[in-house]
Formats: structure tokens, sequence, C-alpha cells
């Protein structure tokens, strides 16, 4: 049985080009895909670039565009370009400016509007366009924006449409009552649920066109545009068919996972299923069997990036260009370094310094190592040819050792599931590298224990099943890091003598099984897997 697996991304604004933070949430959303990919599961990995915002258009004139739809198709192309350039596996990019969103919107808003939960209302406010949002006075810290102090905040009084989202805090607070695994991690919850009960409040979801020259259409009402938020948030199901297809629709919506960052999460975790709510009153597509509305399945949240422990601004110019990191490091180590360095959620900073530690100490020193030293010795020791022994003889270690045999790589296989399921890959890679009985370390600590350069030469078919464990760990191993660092997963993989494409097509299950590795196959010669970093 394969289970459907839909996850997204936020679509990032186009007034700049990706850096280390939209490079952080975009790996993580490429590591799950990959992951149930890997699984047997039909995956859909969607990400894409929010174009109907103002701050779009400001960044098109600073770039002496004239015309904001050219300026849009140069944007997204680079956004595009530079996930295939890191070898990020998007299965869709959606462009709000694309015709199957407006048409999606627009069957969304009339929904909303059906269910008597849109109407219009005279409004005074401050707006930020750094945020693209409306602040109330207590969102302010001396009169502006604490996110954007530089930027002055824009004085709003003019007649909109409002969407009446106090009407659902009832109902959101019971679905994050009934429903905890909404929010990960689950520290946030506390946040988003006080937000709700003391500061959700209904929302003006358009603006007067004369103001805003970009933007959707009210439908029936050409004089507003739709705010870019309520638009935004859309993309989701536009993207699988809302709106357009409503069989493709049906098979992928709801979505898994939204994956998004600290800054835009009561967009995702109360205004999001509140519109859901609203227009599902009125539009069956959004309900299941049962008469349940077809929410998102969760929401999960990482914390910010700093680099060098700045900030990351334009103004300060530290914005680090995926593109040029590759010129100094291949993606599968950055990959490895972002996910590893910071707990998911949390706050972590981006340094080069740490980097090149982690580089040195836990890939070179200690994955590395592993490959390199089972590789060589069985080629050495067994006529370039993995020992022939039988798999089921090299289950269980030998006595008085620290590696706890295929028993153990099987928990582990689960533990990594288990935390991929939260996005945890920094807790995922550190069980790989360092559960106490089966892991990196442990594996390398039963070379040192074994010492099969020794034992060889007295009781040769101990050290043949030594051999054969080490090498078809390591083919575990590969797989478990294979949707965090896929590259290195596929190298490991080489220079075990298999195919990665063609043991790719085997079922999870096989894949998973011990034994994987055929005895007295031919071990390619083997190359460094992490070659010494030059200065
Ligand atoms: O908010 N550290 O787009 P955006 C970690 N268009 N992640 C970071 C980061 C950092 N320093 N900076 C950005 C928008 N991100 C809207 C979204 S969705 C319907 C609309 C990541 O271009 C993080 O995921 O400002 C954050 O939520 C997102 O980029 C914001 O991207
Ligand atoms: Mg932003």
């Amino acid at each position: 049985m394969s289970n459907k697996f839909y996850v997204t991304t936020p679509i990032y604004y186009v007034n700049d080009k990706p850096h280390i933070g939209s490079t952080y949430t975009t790996v993580i959303a490429d590591v799950l895909a990959r992951a149930h990919r890997l699984r047997g599961d039909k995956t859909l990995f969607l990400t894409g670039t929010d174009e109907n915002s103002q701050k779009n258009l400001e960044a098109a004139q600073k770039a002496g565009f004239d015309n904001l739809p050219a300026y849009l198709d140069s944007m997204a192309e680079i956004w595009q370009t530079t996930w295939k350039t890191l070898g990020l596996t998007y299965d869709d990019f959606i462009r709000t400016t694309e015709k199957r969103h407006h048409q999606g919107v627009e069957r969304f808003w009339r929904a909303v509007q059906k269910s008597g939960d849109i109407y219009k209302a005279e409004y005074e406010r401050d707006y930020c366009v750094g945020c693209e949002a409306f602040k109330t006075a207590h969102e302010l810290t001396d009169g502006r924006c604490p996110l954007h102090p530089n930027k002055d905040l824009e004085k709003v009084k003019e007649e909109n449409y409002f969407f009446r989202a106090s009407a659902y805090k009832d109902d959101l607070l019971k679905l994050y009552h009934e429903h905890p695994e909404f929010i990960e991690p689950k520290s946030r919850m506390n946040e988003i649920r006080s937000y709700v009960k003391e500061a959700f409040e209904d929302f003006s979801i358009s603006r007067e066109s004369g103001k805003l020259a970009c933007g959707i259409p009210v439908p029936d009402d050409d004089s507003q545009r739709i705010y870019v938020w309520f638009d935004a948030l859309l993309n989701y199901m536009t993207a699988v068919g809302y709106g357009t297809d409503d069989k493709l629709f049906k098979k992928w919506w709801p979505a898994d996972v939204h994956l998004i960052g600290k800054d835009i999460i009561k967009f995702h975790c109360a205004l999001w299923p509140a519109m859901i709510m609203s227009a599902a009153k009125s539009d069956p597509a959004l309900l299941d069997e049962t008469g349940a509305v077809l929410l998102p399945k969760s929401v999960h949240v990482n914390g910010f990036f700093t680099v060098d422990g700045q900030k990351i601004s334009k103004s300060l110019g530290n914005a680090i260009d995926p593109l040029d990191l590759i010129q100094e490091y291949p993606f599968d180590v950055i990959r490895y370094f972002i996910l590893r360095e910071i707990p998911y959620g949390e706050d972590g900073d981006f340094s080069k310094t740490r980097l090149a530690e982690r580089y040195n100490s836990d890939l070179a020193n200690t994955l590395g190592n592993l490959v390199n030293r089972a590789v060589a010795m069985s080629r050495k020791y067994f006529n370039g040819r993995v020992p022939d022994v039988k798999p089921e003889d090299a289950k269980t270690a030998l006595p008085d050792t620290e590696w706890g045999g295929a028993e153990c790589l099987e928990i582990l296989w689960q533990t990594v599931d288990r935390y991929l399921d939260a996005s945890r890959a920094d807790l995922a890679l550190e069980s790989i590298w360092s559960s106490n009985d089966c892991s990196l370390n442990s594996a390398n600590r039963y070379v040192e224990q074994t010492k099969p350069f020794k034992l060889v030469k007295e009781e040769p078919q101990k050290a043949a099943l030594v051999l054969y464990t080490l090498l078809e760990a390591c083919r575990h191993f590969a797989w478990m890091i294979s949707p965090m660092m896929p590259d290195i997963a596929r190298k490991i993989i080489l220079q075990l003598g298999q195919d990665p494409k063609k043991e790719e097509q085997k079922s999870a299950k096989d894949l998973r099984q011990w034994g994987g590795l055929a005895p007295d196959s031919e071990l390619p010669e083997p190359a460094i897997l992490f070659p010494r970093l030059t200065e």
C-alpha cells in the first residue's frame, strides 16, 4: 500500500533572490520529499513564488524595470534555476500570477462570500510593506515596525473587504486542542494559541485598486484588489487543481506538511485554517467523506538563520547566495551542515568556521573514514571483493564489542523515520552518527575493537564476518542519510559496488533488509568521499 505525501514550502517574494534562509526551508522540504519517495509514497513537493506583492513592485522599479511582468518572469526564473542547480527535487513550481492560481482564488473568494464571511468596512491603520501586513499599535516599537525599522509605515484609510476571521476563534482553539501535531515543534503551540485568544481579529482582505498596482482583482468588484496574503496562502490549493482540476485536487489535498519560517506562523496556523473553515461551509470540495473540513495536516516551523551572528539583511550585504557557496563546498556538505547544526525550530548561526569543523569531524573523520576503511580492508584481504560469508551469520556482532547488530539497525531506521516525520533532520542525523549501539560512531568503534587487519591473520573467517557487517552497515547508513545527503549516499552505494539507480527501484522493505549486499561481489577502487579542505 502506498500513501500520498504532499509537502510545501512558502512561496517566496521575488523582491530578492534565494539566500541561505529560503534555501534552508526548501532543503527541508527536499529531505522530506526524498524520504517519502524512498518509502514508496506518492509524493508531491511544491514550491513557488509570491508575485502579487507590493514589495515586488518596488523592487522592480528599483531594478529599473518599467514592465512588472518582465521583472517577475526574470526573478521567477532565478528562483527556479537556483533550486535546480542545487538539485532540489520539487515536482511543481507555482507562480501566483498564473491563470490556474487566479481561477482558484476566485472560486475560493466566492465560497467565503457565500458563507457570509466577507463584509465591507472603513479602515484606518498602519501598513508595513516589509511585512505586507497591517500593524496594531501593540505590534509597533516607537511607532515603527520592529522587523523593518527603516521602512516608513503607510497610513491606510479606505473602505475594504473584511474576512470575518473572529468567527473562527473557537474552531481554531478546538483544532489546536484536538490536533497537537498541527504545529511542530510543539513549543510554538502556546504562542499561536494566545495569539488566537487575544489578538485574532477580522482581517482586511482587499485594497483599493488605485492604491495597489498589483494584486488579483476582487471578483465582481474591479475597484478592489485582493490582499496579497489572502491570495498567497491559496497557492497550496491552486497548485493541486483547486478551481481548475477537481480530480487532481482530490488526489493531493490536504497538504501533509506546510514548511515555513517562524516569521509567518500566524498566517499559516491561524488565518489559513480559518479561511478554509469558512470556504468549506459553501464548497463541498473542501470536506471529506465524513463532512470534516480538509485542513492541512501540519505546519512545521523553522527558526531563523543569522550569518556570523548577524541578521540576514540586504543593507548588511550578508545574504549568502547558495550558488556562491557551492563554489566552495559540495551542496551535500552544506545540506549536512545546515540540517545538523541547528536544532529544528530554533534560531541558529551560519558560520563557515563551524562548517569546516563539522566537515572534518563528522564527515571526513567519521563517515568518510568508516566507508573507506570498510572498503579498503575488504579489497585488500578478500581479493577486491565483498567477503564471501552468509549474511545471516554477520547479523550479530563479535562478543565484547559495541556494535548492536542488524536488529539495532532496524530500530535506527524507525528512529530516523520518526524524527523525519517531525522534520527533525537534525535529530535523525544525530542518531545516525552517535546512537549508542548502532551508528557511524559505534561502527568505527567496532573496527577498533575487532581490528580486522590483525584478525585476518589469526581467524580469517571472523575477519570476513566483521568486514561484511561493516560494508552492509555502510549500505544501510547510505540509504538512511540519502534524503539529507543524496549525492554522498549515491557515492557510497557506488563504492559498495552497487548501482544506486537500480537499488532505488527496490521496495523500502527490501532496501532495509539485512543482506542487501551480495557476498563475493566486486568492490571498485575506493575514492575519497571528503577530500581535505584547502585553506
Ligand atoms: O513571507 N532563516 O516570503 P519570504 C530561515 N511570500 N528561514 C528564512 C530566513 C532566515 N533568515 N529568511 C527567510 C513570504 N526564510 C511570503 C510567504 S506563503 C503562502 C507566503 C524563509 O520571501 C522562511 O521559510 O519573505 C520564511 O518563512 C520564508 O523564507 C519567508 O520568505
Ligand atoms: Mg519575509
